[in-house]
């Protein structure tokens, strides 16, 4: 089978959360069981790609009226191809944040299937993920001058976050998506404006989301972000296929960031040297257990809980530290709590990956009091690195975490309630012959993309009709 995936970010190209990871894995492990996938993404001005892509030339894509000039590059990387889409909106230092996102990623969807065939590659089903590409499937739909072999072409749409929903004006959107105007009345509209994602939830063949509890979440009022209704229509479509994460990246018995490597059986000696080298770091005390956080500083990760929670935190024993990026209000309370509790608080604010790993294997617990979470990747990483998670019982952490076996879960998205677990945790951590065994099978999950990848393909092949 050929699978067109499109992403506005890509691991290792591009990250700026799990929508990265899960772009970057997916097509890896759908390429393993014998598919050609062909991922097209943004060319940024940051891509980290080395080599470079090849230029493989401009490419006329229909947009705003008329047509822009795109450059396509081009890159084979185990087993999965890429196309890099380069236009002089994506030479900014950021890969969103822009009052221009909207039209870039109205650029950047028009180019999917024109950079596709100036490869020549032509898919048998398109898989497009969040607003960012929620116009590529109304596009394959009703989009004039595609190119051969385009039109009408199956296409699956995910949803790893339905509170960004890709909002601008409806009639701009449909020139510059050179769509025709009668789309005004479809899924593209809400209340008057373009919705890029409840267009895709229109107009896509089938819809997913990136965990069976989220799936259900989405389609009641507290989590659909005012979609749940749009989301309710299309439920005869929409189905939750869990993510996994890449156990090669991931996999402490390997991982070049960590001081020294370990497996589950035998963990101590691996995490006590990276809880030490953490320590020194940022002035930890080394004695107390510690609460590791790696995490978006962000509403939906329910950071502002966590920081109403750090003196009860403290008062349980624990050394929490937090490595985030977001909110400068959030990321100021955390490091105000830092200098008041010298050796029990300490935080890194930014975005660093080498980190991140240090912290998986320093700490004993994972704190992920999220608000909502489609999936979740820190906690798998997490348990994949002998940390247990202290997580909210809230999509995917619901479906990745067995309380008080692999990690712990609560109800309530309060201080109170991560209190209460963390006290759990801590309990358990003291006995040590439970803490060990609840390490042990949290290390022993198995996560890897297999069976995510075959329930992707099961999907392509029941849309497509095609078994091969
Ligand atoms: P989301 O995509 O909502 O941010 P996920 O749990 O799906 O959450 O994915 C987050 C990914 O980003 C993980 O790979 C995590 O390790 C990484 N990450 C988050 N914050 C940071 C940070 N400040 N530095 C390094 N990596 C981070
Ligand atoms: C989003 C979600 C996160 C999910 C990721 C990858 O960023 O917030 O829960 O794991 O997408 O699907």
């Amino acid at each position: 089978m050929r699978i067109l995936f499109a992403a506005s970010e890509v691991y290792p190209f591009s990250k700026t959360g799990g929508l990265a990871d899960v772009a970057g894995a997916l097509p890896e492990a759908l390429a393993g069981l014998g598919h050609h996938v062909l991922v097209v993404t943004p060319w940024y001005r940051t891509l980290r790609a080395d080599p470079a892509p090849l230029w493989v030339g401009d490419e006329w894509v229909p947009y705003d009226g008329g047509i822009a000039i795109c450059g396509v590059g081009h890159l084979s990387r185990r087993g999965v191809d890429y196309a890099f889409v380069s236009h002089e909106m994506f030479q900014r230092e950021q890969l969103y944040g822009f009052d221009d996102d909207a039209a870039r990623f109205q650029l950047f969807s028009r180019a999917v299937p024109q950079a596709a065939a100036k490869l020549g590659f032509h898919p048998d089903v398109v898989h497009a993920n969040d607003w960012h590409t929620g116009y590529v499937p109304m596009v394959l739909e009703h989009g004039w001058h595609l190119p051969e072999g385009f039109p009408k072409l199956p296409s699956v749409f995910t949803i790893h976050n339905v509170q960004y929903q890709g909002g601008s004006d409806l009639d701009a959107a449909l020139y510059r998506l050179r769509l025709p105007g009668a789309l005004r009345d479809s899924a593209l509209n809400a209340h008057g404006r373009a919705n890029a994602m409840q267009g895709a939830l229109g107009f896509a063949h089938r819809v997913t989301t990136v965990s069976p509890t989220y799936a259900q979440e989405i389609q009641r009022p507290e989590y659909g972000y005012g979609l749940d209704g749009a989301l309710r229509q299309v439920s005869y479509k929409l189905s939750g296929i869990l993510n996994g994460i890449d156990t090669e990246v991931w996999n402490p018995a390997t991982d070049p960031a960590l001081p020294e490597r370990y497996d589950a059986a035998d963990p101590s000696g691996g995490k006590g040297a990276a809880k030490l080298a953490l320590a020194r770091r940022f002035g930890l005390d080394p004695a107390r257990p510690l609460m590791g956080v790696v995490s978006r500083l962000a509403d939906q990760k329910g950071i502002d809980i966590l920081v109403a929670a750090l003196p009860g935190l403290v008062a349980q024993g624990w050394a929490v530290f937090v490595l985030g990026d977001g909110d400068r209000e959030l990321a100021g309370a955390i490091q105000h709590y830092g200098n008041h509790y010298r050796g029990a608080v300490g935080s890194y604010i930014g975005y660093d990956e080498g980190l991140a790993h240090l912290v998986y294997a320093a700490a004993d617990t994972l704190a992920i009091p999220s608000r909502f979470e489609p999936c979740g990747l820190t906690q798998m990483i997490a348990m994949r690195y002998g940390a247990l998670p202290v997580a909210r019982a809230t999509g995917g952490l619901v479906d990745t975490i067995r309380h008080d076996a692999t990690g712990f879960l609560f109800a309530h998205a309060t201080p109170e309630g991560l209190l209460w677990a963390s006290g759990v945790a801590r309990g358990a951590y003291n006995a040590k012959g439970h803490w060990r065994w609840m390490m042990e099978e949290a290390m022993h999950q198995d996560f890897s993309w297999g069976a995510s990848a075959a329930a992707y393909l099961r999907l392509y092949q029941e849309m497509t009709g095609h078994h091969d």
